[in-house]
């Protein structure tokens, strides 16, 4: 079985893709986390190579093997996501920016040098509450920061399981408004759906755009493919 010949549309071109999910940790021993498995955002990464791109990927607590002409840049937490994006864009040459990656919007108010212990003070073994700040909005600052010659495309993601105030699609859709970005990849999830599985449903958003590029049940290998046909094709 031959494969399909692979356009070599992204020759020339840096490729920064965020993956995994960040850690935010309480102490040494615990941190709070999310369920992504980074199974798309390095299939975002693996595709991008193979088209011919340089990429960077920054990878966010990922088991995952590196693809195939890929850097790796590792981080634990939102805030080293963010230095290492940020790093990577003031370099100056990155083109397109996919933010794949699940950023913890809060993260613990303290870290506590020394594990927490059940008994704090006095004998008191009353449950501790855990004070949260808000991390920073990496993508919302990379849109803020655009305007030059070197402004990267910005891909965003959205993980949506719906609520009482709308459907996937409405919420994605807001969220690409108020994001910015030059499309978002809206995922639906759920306890069984997308985190950590082999296939998902997206629908890929962009401004002025009416229609969704719809895509699955599909393998998140064809879903980077899906997401780089349109990318590639604003690009040009
Ligand atoms: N994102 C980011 N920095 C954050 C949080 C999210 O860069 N601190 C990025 C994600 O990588 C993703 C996009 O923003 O590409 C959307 O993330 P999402 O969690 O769906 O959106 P939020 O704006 O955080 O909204 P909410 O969690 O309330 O749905
Ligand atoms: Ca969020």
């Amino acid at each position: 079985v031959e494969e399909a010949a692979t356009p070599a549309d992204l020759a020339g071109r840096h490729v920064l893709v965020s993956a995994g999910g960040t850690r935010e940790p309480l102490d040494p021993v615990r941190f709070l986390g999310n369920r992504s498995s980074g199974k798309q955002g390095y299939a975002v990464a693996a595709e991008a190579a193979r088209r011919g791109a340089r990429v960077t990927l920054v990878s966010a607590n990922v088991e995952l093997a590196t693809p195939a002409g890929c850097d790796v840049v590792r981080v634990g937490t939102a805030l080293e996501l963010q230095e290492a994006i940020v790093a990577a864009v003031d370099a100056g040459d990155v083109d397109v920016v996919v933010m794949a990656a699940a950023v913890a919007d809060f993260r613990p108010a303290t870290y506590a040098g020394a594990k927490i212990k059940k008994t704090h003070g006095d004998g008191d073994d009353s449950a501790p509450t855990i004070e949260l700040v808000r991390n920073p909005d990496v993508l919302a600052g990379l849109v803020a920061a655009r305007g030059g010659a070197t402004s990267p495309f910005v891909v965003g993601f959205a993980a949506e399981t719906g609520d009482a105030t709308g459907g996937v699609l409405d919420l994605a859709r807001a969220k690409l408004a108020r994001k910015g970005c030059d499309l978002l990849v809206a995922n639906e999830v759920g306890a069984d759906k997308t985190f950590g599985q082999d296939t998902s449903t997206v629908h890929l958003l962009a401004p002025g755009v009416d229609e969704p590029v719809t895509v699955g049940p599909a393998s998140k290998a064809d879903i980077a493919r899906a997401i780089w046909d349109v990318v590639a094709a604003r690009l040009s």
